[in-house]
């Protein structure tokens, strides 16, 4: 991998992270945006003057809450396996990865952690290739961001889940109020008066990207 720069990594990582500040679309554009964009991805992403840790965040919660290492994990929005990896070093062995684009999937194969690996958009509606209760838990970070996935992936999420199952889920906390994602929180909260699931923890994270904070979400399918 060609090396560069950790100057050159931020301005080229924010470029590439700007251009979905204010679009509407998501989905399939987005994935297609990443597949164009998958040799430069690790490149610039773990080149970073921050690094680039909200994998390896995600997974440090998904261990203390996840005490069977065999459980079956769904890393949504997996893209070049990063959350994988940080998962397999923690001992977990049983991960699946779904994510939209075609060419991050092909640097995550190329690592060699997932079970099955399934490229499908996340939309709205079932998912058709991701079996429905299957996951003792989802882990996923990077992926709850404008452009990505928004409040209408929520139950098509939780739908993948078994009974008990866990949704483990890091954001940046600034994207809690943009027009994107306004109705992450609320949603959430309907679907736990549906009794869909019921929230373990809502921590705030310092420094979660570029000095900027995060939030993890942890619920419960019920
Ligand atoms: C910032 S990357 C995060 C990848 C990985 N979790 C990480 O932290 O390195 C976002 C990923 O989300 C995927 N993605 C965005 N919207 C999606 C959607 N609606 N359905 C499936 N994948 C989506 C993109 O293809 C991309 O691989």
């Amino acid at each position: 991998m060609t090396t560069i720069s950790h100057l050159e990594a931020d301005a080229e990582s924010e470029k590439f992270l700007s251009q979905f500040t204010n679009m509407h679309y998501g989905g399939q554009k987005t994935s297609e945006l990443y597949s164009d964009w998958s040799d430069e991805y690790e490149k610039n992403f773990l080149n970073m003057t921050s690094g680039y840790e909200h994998p390896e965040r995600i997974a440090d919660i998904a261990a203390s809450v996840l005490p069977d290492k065999t459980c079956r994990i769904l890393d949504v929005c997996a893209g070049t396996g990063l959350g994988g990896a940080a998962l397999k070093k923690r001992g977990f062995d049983n991960i699946d990865a779904l994510d939209g684009s075609a060419g991050m999937l092909e640097k995550a194969r190329q690592k060699g952690i997932y079970i099955c690996i399934v490229q499908e958009v996340i939309g709205t509606g079932p998912l058709t290739k991701v079996e429905k209760g299957a996951y003792d838990a989802i882990v996923t970070s990077g992926s709850f961001v404008p452009g990505h996935l928004g409040p209408g992936q929520l139950r098509v999420l939780a739908g993948t889940l078994k009974p008990n199952g866990l949704f483990c889920m890091a954001m940046r906390e600034a994207y809690l109020e943009t027009d994107y994602l306004r109705d992450l929180q609320p949603e959430m909260e309907r679907m736990q008066q549906e009794g869909i699931w019921k929230i373990e923890r809502c921590d705030r994270m310092d420094n979660y990207h570029n000095g900027l904070s995060g939030r993890v979400f942890i619920y419960r399918r019920l």
